[in-house]
């Protein structure tokens, strides 16, 4: 792992349960829940800026995936790849934001002000806002990459999907509706199901983890599997068996935000059992 430098990293904590906040991208890359880890950090993530953090939850603003809401190749939008700021901090809450400059200009012509609060009570809430300060109406796809951390990717299922309409984008967006109730990943998966309920699970044999959501319509599901675990370079090739993303966002269409306006979108994760 390429390390960060402790100004870089801002911690809160709860009753025993802590969460830590790198500046870059404003990537929450952990949260222990009573001493125990929660999300998923490569190994072999970058944590000194050079590229987006490879686990935690990086912030994905203003385009989901490769598209044309902004004027670059790359995927997944700019906010994870810039360093935000600290704007106010508590005990359990840490707020961040970013605001448009010119480098963000060049890609997306409009001026924009993102936060991102992250409090920590037994649960642990993201709460991500976009206030439009241009005098035209701002397009964006948004959404929280999270990154869990699992024992056994052969021991979870995801549950909460079933009946959901997907893009399968490993079969080039053909649409399919979610049979299963308890989804197992034995396999390389990649889906965007589209309007999503607004509460998703993670079935652990010793737990499940709760994924709670508030105007977030639409969730990703990911995994690498063997192929593209060797094909990324800041992803160990067996780390696959160690995560899942599911990612909650407002991705299948994008939003329209007018003038001025501010929009609000959050996640609550919880454990049981
Ligand atoms: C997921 C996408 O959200 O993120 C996948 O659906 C993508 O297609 C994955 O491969 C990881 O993206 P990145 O840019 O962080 O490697």
């Amino acid at each position: 792992m390429v390390l960060a430098g402790q100004d870089e990293l801002v911690s809160v904590f709860h009753s025993g349960s802590s969460a830590t906040v790198h500046l870059h991208g404003a990537t929450l890359i952990s949260w222990k829940h009573h001493g125990e880890e929660q999300l998923f950090l490569s190994k072999k993530a970058v944590l000194n800026g050079s590229k987006p953090i490879r686990g935690g939850i990086p912030v994905v603003f203003p385009q989901f995936g490769v598209g044309p809401l902004i004027k670059s190749s790359q995927q997944h939008g700019f906010a994870r790849s810039m360093r935000w700021t600290v704007s106010e901090r508590k005990e359990n809450k840490v707020k961040l934001q970013l605001r448009s400059d010119e480098q963000t200009r060049l890609l997306y012509p409009f001026d924009f002000e993102l936060h991102l609060a992250v409090t920590l009570e037994d649960n642990l809430s993201v709460e991500f806002s976009v206030h439009n300060l241009s005098a035209a109406p701002l397009e964006f796809t948004a959404l929280l990459h999270t990154y869990f951390r699992v024992e056994s990717i052969a021991d979870i299922s995801v549950g909460g999907l079933a009946g959901c309409v997907y893009r399968d984008k490993l079969r080039d967006s053909s649409k399919d509706v979610e049979a299963s109730s308890e989804i197992k990943i034995a396999g390389e998966v990649d889906r965007v199901y589209l309007d999503a309920p607004t509460s998703l699970f993670i079935h652990a044999p010793k737990k499940t983890v709760k994924i709670a959501s508030s105007n977030f319509p639409d969730a990703v599901l990911w995994n690498p599997w063997i192929e593209k675990s060797k094909a990324m370079a800041d992803f160990d090739d067996e780390e696959y068996k160690e995560m899942v993303c599911l990612e909650v966002g407002h991705v299948g269409r994008s939003v329209i935000l007018p003038a001025s306006a501010q929009w609000t979108a959050s996640q609550t994760l919880s454990i049981a059992g």
